[in-house]
C-alpha cells in the first residue's frame, strides 16, 4: 500500500509517499517526504499570517509534489499527451480548484504532462490548523483524488503528531514499532507545538480522551512571541534553546526568576500568556544597555525554557501516574526541544522506570506529511470519497 500524504495546516507545505508492506508486523518505508518552510517569509512578521502562508501554499505545493514523485521514482511523462476531450474533467477541476485560481493552472499542466503515481490513497490533514491554510491542501487532495480517481483519508494533525511515532528510522526505511503496542496502553500523549499543548489519555490506537489544554498560549506560541520580544527572530523555540545553551555560569548573576504558571493546579491545564507577560515585565524593566547584553538574553532564554518544561514535565508525570500509563508519547515542534526530552526522559527513568517513553526522530517534530501518511496507515479502512472531504480548523481528537 502506497500513501500519498499532505500537510498544510500552518506555515510548512509537506507532501510524502510511505509505503507499507505486510499486514501482521508491517514494514514502513518511506519514499520521500519532502517539506518546503515558509519560515522566511512570516520572519518579517515575526509570526504566521494565514492569508499570505495561504497564498504561498498555493505556489508551492506544485513543486514540493513534484519532487516527492521524482524522489520516490514515480514520476513519470505521458508517453502520448491528451490532445484533447478532456474539457468535461477539467471543469470538474476548476470547479473543485474554484478559489485557488493559481493552483488550478499549475495543476492543470502537471495533471496533462505527467502519469497518475502508482499510489493507492491520498491522505490530508484535515484539521486543527489555519483554516485558509487547511483548505488549500484539502482542495489539492481533492482535485488530485478526483483526477487520478483515488479515495482519500482524511486526518487530524494533532492525531499525526502522536502516530509519528510508530515509525522508527534507519535512513530512508522505516518500521513500525508494532510489537510494543500491547504493553503502550493506556498511555498519555503530550502534543506540544505552536497553535497547541495538550495532554490526552490513549485507550488504544485512535481512542483519546482530551483531559487537559492550553488555556491561553501554546508553548511554541510562547516561545515565539518571547523571542519576539528579546528580539530574537522567528520560529522562536530553536533560537531560545541555543541562546540557552550558550548561557555559561559566571559570578555577575543577573538572578533572573520566572513564574510556572499553574504547574501546582490540580487539574492538567496549562497557561502559557502569563510567563510570556512576566517577561515583557522584566525586559522593561532593564536598561537598554542590560537587554542587548549576551548574559541577558541567554540567562532569560534559559529561564523561559525551562519553565515551560518543569511545567510540561510535572503535569505529564502526573497524568502518568494517576491514569497509571504504560506509555509516555510526545509529539509537535516543540518536542525537538533537547531539554525537554532529556529532562523528561531522567525524570521518566527515576520515578516512572516501569514507563515506555516514545519521542519523535528530531525530524519528524515540526510540521511534515510522513506523520500524515503514519497517522492514515492506521486509518487505512477509513477512506472517503474526494467529494464528502472538508477542512475543520477546530477538529479535535476524541
Ligand atoms: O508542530 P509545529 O511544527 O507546528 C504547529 O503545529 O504549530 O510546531 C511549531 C512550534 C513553533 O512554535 C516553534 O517555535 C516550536 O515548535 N519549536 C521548538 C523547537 N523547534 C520548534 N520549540 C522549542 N525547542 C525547539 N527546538
Ligand atoms: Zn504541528
Amino acid at each position: 500500500m502506497k500513501i500519498l500524504a499532505i500537510e498544510t495546516s500552518c506555515d510548512d507545505t509537506g507532501i510524502a509517499i510511505l509505503e507499507a508492506k505486510g499486514i501482521k508486523n508491517p514494514a514502513f518505508c518511506i519514499l520521500a517526504n519532502v517539506v518546503s518552510s515558509q519560515v522566511k517569509l512570516h520572519r518579517k512578521y515575526g509570526g504566521v499570517y494565514p492569508s499570505l502562508a495561504k497564498r504561498e501554499h498555493q505556489k508551492n505545493l506544485i513543486p514540493v509534489l513534484k519532487k516527492t514523485l521524482e524522489e520516490s521514482n514515480f514520476l513519470k511523462s505521458k508517453v502520448n499527451p491528451p490532445a484533447g476531450g478532456q474539457s468535461l474533467k477539467l471543469k470538474t477541476l476548476k470547479e473543485i480548484l474554484e478559489r485557488e485560481e493559481y493552483l488550478f493552472k499549475q495543476l492543470k499542466n502537471f495533471l496533462l504532462k505527467y502519469e497518475k503515481p502508482k499510489v493507492d490513497v491520498i491522505a490530508v490533514t484535515i484539521g486543527p490548523g489555519l483554516e485558509p491554510c487547511l483548505w488549500a491542501g484539502v482542495n489539492f487532495a481533492k482535485a488530485l483524488g478526483f483526477w487520478w480517481n483515488l479515495k482519500i483519508i482524511p486526518i487530524n494533525h494533532i492525531e499525526a503528531h502522536i502516530m509519528v511515532n510508530f515509525i522508527d528510522q534507519s535512513q530512508k526505511s522505516i518500521r513500525r514499532l508494532a510489537d510494543k503496542s500491547q504493553k503502550l496502553f493506556p498511555a498519555i500523549s503530550l502534543v506540544v507545538s505552536g497553535g497547541h499543548t495538550q495532554l490526552a489519555v490513549m485507550k488504544n490506537f485512535g481512542e483519546y480522551r482530551i483531559i487537559g489544554e492550553t488555556r491561553d498560549d501554546a508553548a511554541g506560541e510562547c516561545f515565539d512571541k518571547t523571542a519576539r520580544i528579546l528580539g530574537l527572530g522567528y520560529p522562536g523555540g530553536p533560537v531560545i534553546s541555543t541562546e540557552a545553551s550558550k548561557l555559561q555560569t559566571t559570578n555577575n548573576k543577573l538572578h533572573i526568576k520566572l513564574p510556572r504558571p499553574m504547574i501546582n493546579s490540580k487539574d492538567y491545564d496549562f497557561s502559557f500568556s502569563g510567563l510570556k507577560t512576566a517577561v515583557l515585565y522584566d525586559f522593561k524593566t532593564r536598561s537598554s544597555k542590560t537587554k542587548k547584553s549576551k548574559k541577558y538574553i541567554r540567562e532569560m532564554a534559559k529561564e523561559i525554557q525551562q519553565s515551560a518544561v518543569d511545567v510540561l514535565i510535572k503535569k505529564t508525570l502526573r497524568a502518568t501516574k494517576d491514569f497509571r500509563a504504560k506509555s509516555i508519547i510526545l509529539g509537535g515542534g516543540v518536542t525537538a526541544n533537547k531539554e525537554l526530552r532529556e529532562q523528561l526522559s531522567k525524570k521518566i527513568e527515576k520515578e516512572l522506570p516501569n514507563v515506555i517513553f516514545l519521542k519523535p526522530l528530531i525530524q519528524f517534530c515540526t510540521d511534515n506529511a510522513a506523520m500524515v501518511a503514519a497517522s492514515a496507515y492506521f486509518k487505512k479502512n477509513k477512506v472517503v470519497n474526494w467529494k464528502f472531504i472538508q477542512a475543520n480548523a477546530n477538529l479535535r481528537i476524541s
